[in-house]
């Protein structure tokens, strides 16, 4: 049998997913995970390197995520599901990778210097939050993956992890880490209620196992083209956000008879998100059901999750193993 390519990404753990995360990243995992060897984890020390003076949360928000992603479809029969502090060896090699990192390569990284200007009410200033990508790297070659799904903000990390690798084994003239590709993740522009970009901190999200009444009152609340005032106006689909869903949850003749009933000023917007309304419950009522079996049973989840970390921990130690023995630390 010829091997199934590696795939690896991670998440950092940022509680319930929204439709931004279902139609981003999560999607394509569950579609990935039935062709390839596919291992996800909760990246749990990377929040830590933004919030280790509040770190209160971390931990609900992991459970949250995990929750959300088995709800979503990721199925620990078909994929690797981990805990990345739970797999102790990430720590050793971030270690040592960090004595082969040149210093410039992280100080040029762009998301570290973004970073440092815009969160300002954190002190990032520090060496775990520079490190931040070999951490990241470690994370990514401590399974040997050939592949690494994330969005366009993260390719700069995969960048640095390809250096890192190609590093390691030239200093150590062993061919210990596959050079990872990113396989670049398409995330479709998903507006918030309000037409922002859909974020948590702007409090305009959709999440993915939200209670029906909340998702219902929210999609009614939704803006729509501000130029139509009145339903006699014709409208701009393109400009609702409303329409942008339409595209995702309903059928191309729903959308095709939206866009024209909105031009042409025939179907309201009470209607057009009556529709909408129906076709994401459909989509998305299975998802917090399959939520609520979950946590009644947490014991079990929590197994699921044992048995991943174990079976990472495993192929970690393997490449572990690789690592000492390049670099000539052998067992005495
Ligand atoms: N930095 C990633 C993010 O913020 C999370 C992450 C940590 C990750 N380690 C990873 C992603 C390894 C892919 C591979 O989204």
């Amino acid at each position: 049998m010829v091997e199934r390519k590696r795939i690896l990404s991670g998440m950092r753990p940022t509680g319930r997913l929204h439709l931004g995360n279902l139609h981003g990243a999560l999607e394509n995992w569950i579609q990935l995970q039935t062709q390839y060897e596919c291992f996800f984890f909760v990246a749990d020390w990377h929040a830590l390197t933004t919030d280790y003076a509040d770190p209160k949360e971390i931990r609900a928000n992991s459970w949250d995520m995990i929750l959300d992603w088995l709800a979503a479809g990721l199925d620990p029969a078909q994929c690797t599901l981990f805990i990345q502090s739970d797999v102790k060896t990430h720590a050793e090699l971030y270690l040592l990778l960090g004595m082969v990192t040149p210093l410039p390569w992280l100080e040029r990284n762009p998301t570290y210097k973004e970073q440092q200007q815009q969160i300002t009410t954190k002190d990032l200033a520090t060496y775990g939050f520079l490190g931040y990508p070999v951490l990241q790297a470690a994370d990514i070659i401590i399974y040997r993956a050939n592949g690494v799904p994330v969005g366009k903000d993260q390719l700069p990390h995969v960048e640095l992890t390809r250096e890192i690798a190609r590093r390691f084994n030239f200093l150590y003239q062993r061919e210990v880490f596959p050079v990872p590709d990113a396989l670049l993740t398409e995330v479709p522009v998903l507006p918030g209620t309000d037409g922002r970009k859909m974020s948590k901190s702007y409090g305009n999200c959709l999440y993915i196992t939200e209670p029906e009444a909340q998702l219902v009152q929210k999609i009614r609340n939704m803006m729509t083209d501000p130029q139509r005032a009145r339903k006699t106006d014709p409208g701009d689909p393109e400009v609702s956000p409303v329409f942008a869903y339409h595209k995702l949850y309903s059928s191309p003749e729903q959308v095709a008879e939206i866009a024209a009933g909105c031009r042409g000023a025939s179907i309201g917007c009470v209607d057009c998100k009556k529709i909408l309304i129906a076709n994401v419950l459909e989509r998305l009522n299975p998802l917090r059901e399959r939520r609520h079996q979950l946590e009644r049973d947490l014991a079990g989840v929590r197994e699921m999750i044992r048995a991943g970390n174990e079976r990472a921990g495993s192929e970690a130690a393997q490449t572990m193993e690789l690592v000492r023995d390049a670099i000539g630390f052998s067992p005495w």
